[in-house]
């Protein structure tokens, strides 16, 4: 069975001060939920405080992004390395808000999923249509691109440190949900690609998290489809209760 991971995306929200109030009350009524691995994912400027936060917790630090590179000269950029060393155990790699604002691209998304585990760190790696692309019919083969191109450098043996989070832009920050079963099939589909490459037995251990206007009164139904293995929430995270109920919903019956 695989254990359901929910990760918030706090996106460029929190200050330090913030962020730290937030973790401090969510290691505080997180601390007994069995079952589910929970993340979050501050901005870079609050990480290492967050990490050390929530050390001994069962919440995981998380960043948004990372180079490819580990070190050299890319003004204003982080690598997976630093990341680590600051506290850091996933990345989120190809964010669709990455991919429309700042230039990643399904090659360099491959390329930070490459470097993330090579650090020893997870990757998240997101993939997901535009609505135009839902309304012409071509959400399978757009996943079908930013899964080949993820993908190409990771080896099966590197799969339990992915993860794979279907995230549709049209329900990103909009309140506009993929019905659980809009969500299921691509996320089914998602699986069978994972299968053609890896084998059904390890595609069969591979979480795929649905993320877009997740909030905790559609998480339970949701995460209740067979192929959906957990939730990257953007803005329902940055509001502790809301947070704290998905997490809840993700638990083992
Ligand atoms: P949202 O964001 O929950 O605010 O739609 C999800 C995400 O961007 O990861």
């Amino acid at each position: 069975m695989r254990q359901k991971f929910v990760v918030g995306n706090w996106k460029l929200n929190k200050t330090i001060a913030e962020a730290l109030a937030l973790v401090t009350e969510l290691k505080n009524q997180l601390g007994a939920v069995k079952g589910v691995q929970i993340g979050v994912a501050p901005t870079f400027v609050a990480l290492p405080s967050v990490a050390k936060r929530l050390e001994g917790s069962n919440i995981a630090t998380c960043a948004q992004n990372t180079h490819w590179e580990a070190s050299g000269a890319w003004t204003g950029e982080l690598s997976a390395p630093l990341l680590a060393e600051a506290g850091a155990s996933w990345v989120i790699v190809g964010h669709s808000e990455r991919r429309q604002h700042f230039g990643d691209t399904n090659e360099t998304v491959g390329k930070k999923a490459v470097a993330t585990i090579a650090a020893g760190l997870g990757a998240i790696v997101c993939v997901g249509e535009t609505l135009a692309e839902r309304d012409g019919n071509r959400t399978l083969p757009i996943v079908d691109d930013q899964l080949a191109g993820a993908l190409g450098g990771i080896a099966a043996a590197a799969t339990p440190k992915l993860v794979i989070a279907y995230e549709p832009v049209w329900a990103i920050g909009t309140g506009r949900t993929a019905t659980p079963g809009q969500a299921q099939e691509v996320h089914a589909h998602i699986r069978k690609r994972l299968a053609e490459r890896y084998g059904q037995v390890i595609a069969d251990g591979i979480r795929i998290q649905y993320g877009g206007s997740v909030k905790p009164s559609n998480a339970e139904s949701l995460m209740a489809e067979r192929d959906i293995d957990g939730a990257l929430v953007g803005g329902a995270s940055l509001e502790a209760a809301d947070f704290i109920a998905i997490v809840k919903a993700a638990r083992p019956s």
